[in-house]
């Protein structure tokens, strides 16, 4: 009988080796114990055995079946992990850097932000910020803007429900609150701040109410700059900008000041740009930013004695400046995010 356990099983372990698959495991178990397995077979031996004989039979025949169910079990892992493997696919190491992982790059107006506020670093100013959402009094009354100018109408603002509060924008008194339409109220927020001589930019998103198209956008975003000292002139004014543009566009890049209007500043201008080196806009006057110095009701406003302090600001579009630099004629290609636009100007 120990001749025809050991034949059952060591005829078993010797097919084993060649298991791959459940089916072949399956077939394996059944020449083994099935109804007409090798080891069933012994088994039904026990019936035909005298009294005497039976313990010393049974304690074969157990030892046996333990190492039969053994043998299937770690056959049974080893499909298993064969299956998993499988349908795992080919091997991975999760260590490794991915073959295509692409770096994302910034996008074009973050570069055109970054590119702007280094330029006027250079010339000392340092950056500072203000809330988008602002109080009437910040973003107009302080800025000599008064309550019937059209910027204040709702057409042109967007204003907030009177219920909502915000602690990022604190509030003289009940005046409304708004999504800034320009960053110059961070003039008026640096002003009250500090105290002079100040030197800032402020980069920022603005908000109006315009009907989006190739160059409007209820969302865009300027810097501001303002340079409150003694006797800041427009030999100033112009030395700053200028400086500003031969940097952005090239030294071939001319200026001109072209008298404009803003409430906050007198005399006011808007600047433009030419060049021979921007594309199909080579050679023509292209507006690029509002300036002039800082009217003397706004320096009151801030509580700076306008005998004593004087001061120039301008303020720029970023979109603008990146669209004139990269020949972009709609400005809604900043906001769609197409992979194509923003590859192009990486
Ligand atoms: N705030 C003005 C605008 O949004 C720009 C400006 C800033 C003009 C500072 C003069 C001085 O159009």
């Amino acid at each position: 009988m120990q001749d025809q356990l050991d034949r059952a099983l060591s005829e078993a372990e010797a097919a084993a080796g060649a298991v791959r698959t459940r089916a072949e495991l399956e077939a394996l178990k059944a020449r083994l114990v099935g109804p007409n397995g090798s080891l069933t077979a012994v088994t039904k031996v026990m019936g035909t055995l005298s009294k005497e004989e039976r313990p010393a039979a049974g304690k074969l025949l157990n030892a046996a079946k333990a190492r039969a169910e053994a043998l299937l079990a770690g056959l049974l892992s080893k499909v298993e992990e064969a299956e998993l493997a499988a349908a795992l696919g080919p091997e991975v190491d999760p260590t490794l850097p991915s073959p295509d992982a692409p770096a994302g790059v910034l996008h074009p107006l973050t570069r055109t932000r970054e590119r702007v506020l280094a330029t006027f670093r250079k010339l000392g100013f340092v950056v500072a910020e203000g809330p988008e959402v602002e109080t009437e009094w910040h973003c107009f009354d302080a800025l000599n803007t008064p309550a019937d100018h059209p910027a204040r109408d709702m057409q042109d603002t967007l204003y907030l429900p009177a219920s909502f509060r915000s602690a990022d924008a604190p509030r003289k008194g009940e005046e409304a609150l708004l999504l800034r339409t320009h960053t110059s109220s961070v003039q008026v927020r640096t002003m009250l701040g500090r105290k002079p001589p100040l030197r800032i930019v402020a980069p920022g998103r603005c908000f109006r109410r315009d009907a989006v198209d190739a160059t409007h956008s209820a969302n865009f975003h300027q810097v501001e700059g303002l340079w409150v000292d003694r006797s800041v002139t427009l030999a100033d004014l112009r030395g700053v900008l200028d400086f500003f543009v031969k940097e952005t566009f090239g030294p071939d890049a001319e200026t001109r000041l072209r008298p404009s209007f803003f409430p906050f500043t007198e005399p006011s201008f808007e600047m433009d740009i030419r060049s021979p080196d921007l594309g199909r806009l080579s050679g023509r006057w292209l507006e690029i930013l509002g300036c002039g110095l800082v009217d003397p009701k706004v320096l009151e406003a801030c509580g700076l004695d306008p005998a004593e302090w004087s001061g120039l600001a301008f303020g720029l579009g970023l979109e603008r400046i990146a669209m004139l630099q990269h020949g972009i004629d709609d400005i809604r290609h900043f906001y769609a995010n197409d992979l194509r636009f923003l590859r192009q100007l990486a």
